[in-house]
Parts: C-alpha cells; sequence; structure tokens
C-alpha cells in the first residue's frame, strides 16, 4: 500500500474509533481528566506561558488540556483544539458553550498535516496522548512548527511501555489470547508507539524543535469502584480497545471481558481499583529566527 493511502486508513480508523467512544468521554470526562491531570501539569510547566498567549492544542479530544490552559492565558489569550473527532471535538464544544468559557475554539480537521492555520501565529502548542495515533509523528510536529512563532514552546506527551501500563496491556493481553487477530505491525500508530523519552525526544528534534528535554514518570491513570466498573471504563472510554471488541464475535468479547474482571479482581482483592501508568512528557522550542 503507498504511504498516502496507509496514512489515510490510520486517520479513518482513528476517527471512527474516537468517534464512537466520544459519547464515553463527554460522560466521564472527570474519570479520565482527574487521575492524568499530573500529565496536563507537567506539559503546561513546560510551556512556559503567559497571559495572553495564543496556544494550538492538537488531538484535542474533549479539552484535555485546552480547558486547563484557557484558565492560564486569560481572557486576552486563546487556545485552538484541533481534532480528527468531529465527535469529540462537538464534546469541547459543548462543554465551552456550557462553562461559558470564551476563550477557546474546536475545530475538526481533516489530517494532522492540514491544520488550517497561519504560519507563526501561535506562541505554543501541545499535543496530549495523541502523537501516537498520527501516521508519521514528525510530519505532524513540523506542522506545528510551522505554527508557532520563533522561540514558542511545545509539550507533547504519550503513553510509556506497556509492562508500565497495565490498565491497557492486561486488556491488549486477553483480546490476543480469546481473539484470532493478524500479529501487530511493530511500527504502526498506536498507543505503545512512542513509548521512551528517547523515542518521543527525538521525533522532536527530528522536526526541528531545540532544547528538547523528554521524561517518563509514573502516575495514577485509573480509578474505580471494582473490576465490573474498571471494565465499564475501558470500553466505554479506550479507542483501539473498543473498535477491536466490537469486531469480535460476542462469545469471543464474552471471553475477554470475563478474564480481564477475574485477573483484575483477583489483583485488587475484589475492591477498588487504582492503576498508575507510565507517560513521557517531551518539551522544546522552535529555534529563534
Ligand atoms: C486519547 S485521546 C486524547 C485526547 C486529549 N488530548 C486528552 O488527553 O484527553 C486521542 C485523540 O487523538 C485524536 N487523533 C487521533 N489521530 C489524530 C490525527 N491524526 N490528527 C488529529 N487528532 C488525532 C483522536 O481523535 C482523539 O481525540
Amino acid at each position: 500500500m503507498e504511504g498516502s493511502d496507509r496514512a489515510r486508513e490510520v486517520r479513518e480508523r482513528q476517527r471512527a474509533d474516537w468517534n464512537t467512544v466520544a459519547g464515553g468521554w463527554k460522560r466521564h470526562r472527570e474519570k479520565m481528566s482527574a487521575p492524568t491531570s499530573s500529565i496536563t501539569e507537567s506539559m503546561v510547566d513546560a510551556l512556559r506561558l503567559r497571559p495572553g498567549d495564543r496556544v494550538l492544542d492538537l488531538a484535542c479530544g474533549v479539552g484535555d488540556p485546552a480547558f486547563e490552559i484557557a484558565e492560564r492565558v486569560g481572557p486576552e489569550g486563546f487556545v485552538l483544539g484541533l481534532d480528527l473527532s468531529p465527535e469529540m471535538v462537538r464534546a469541547a464544544q459543548a462543554w465551552a458553550a456550557e462553562r461559558r468559557v470564551g476563550n477557546t475554539g474546536f475545530r475538526t480537521i481533516p489530517s494532522e498535516l492540514e491544520l488550517g492555520v497561519s504560519p507563526e501565529s501561535f506562541d505554543a502548542a501541545t499535543c496530549r496522548l495523541g502523537l501516537m495515533f498520527v501516521p508519521d509523528p514528525v510530519a505532524a510536529l513540523r506542522e506545528l512548527l510551522v505554527a508557532l512563532v520563533p522561540g514558542g514552546r511545545i509539550a507533547v506527551s504519550t503513553w510509556g511501555r506497556p509492562k508500565h501500563n497495565p490498565n491497557f496491556s492486561l486488556p491488549m493481553e486477553a483480546i490476543a489470547k480469546h481473539a484470532d487477530l493478524p500479529p501487530e505491525d511493530p511500527d504502526a500508530p498506536g498507543l505503545f508507539a512512542l513509548p521512551t523519552p528517547e523515542a518521543l525526544g527525538a521525533v522532536l528534534e527530528a522536526a526541528g524543535f531545540s532544547g528538547v528535554e523528554a521524561s517518563a514518570f509514573e502516575t495514577p491513570v485509573v480509578k474505580a469502584k471494582n473490576a465490573e466498573s474498571y471494565w465499564y471504563g475501558l470500553t466505554a472510554m479506550a479507542g483501539p480497545l473498543v473498535s477491536i471488541l466490537a469486531s469480535l464475535p460476542e462469545e469471543r468479547k464474552q471471553a475477554v471481558k470475563k478474564d480481564v474482571v477475574e485477573t483484575i479482581a483477583e489483583l485488587f482483592d475484589g475492591g477498588a481499583v487504582e492503576m498508575s501508568g507510565e507517560v513521557v512528557v517531551a518539551s522544546g522550542e522552535k529555534p529563534p529566527a
């Protein structure tokens, strides 16, 4: 398959995956954003924002970190969130309207290579837990570089290594056990495509950012009442897993669920589930003109 056909296919799949779970993200926004607030904090710190800054947030989802940044830059500043999924964007727009947040805008884009913004029109850029899903992360970052003013800063984050993210790797193992899926392409975009500071730092440098710093840290990612409720949250929000599950015959889906719920219940003695995971955060700046 031609590179551009593959890229188109990746985007279509992503758009469909995230459209499917946008309702879950809208209903349970707190479930995702509260435990993962340290990721947003670390990214926002790296941006060194000032009141009045204009910030571009790629793969904005339902608005994290866009709404947090909107508070930091104040009424004179502005945050533009862009995403492939119209349903995610609609949820972000609805939240902004409900809360009367006047300094944000959210737009659906056809591709991370077509941002529809003017060169040098933003002071900072972010991409939280999205860059690993794009077909070509360096190309996507180059578009953000073009959109930034010289000296403008960027902060991005991705999930770390699979074995340090059991909230995803455990269900993925159960899926592999019960579903007859073709082997995964290790270079394909996905949850664990940029799982180390080296990998994430390298794509920022390749795109032309300077002063790149990257680190990994453990952070809370999931809180649930019990194993059943963990499964409910997972299947309401984890786009890539939800579409794989949806493609399975009912009995296999039930087998995956049984496996995951039993394993988690055993791990947490049938009680509340609290899992942490590894994330990678990297930052840099557009070299001064
Ligand atoms: C895990 S969600 C993260 C959303 C939000 N940034 C957050 O941290 O809560 C991943 C988001 O990436 C978006 N996405 C995936 N591929 C994309 C692409 N090529 N261009 C723009 N957005 C993309 C999805 O639609 C989805 O909203």
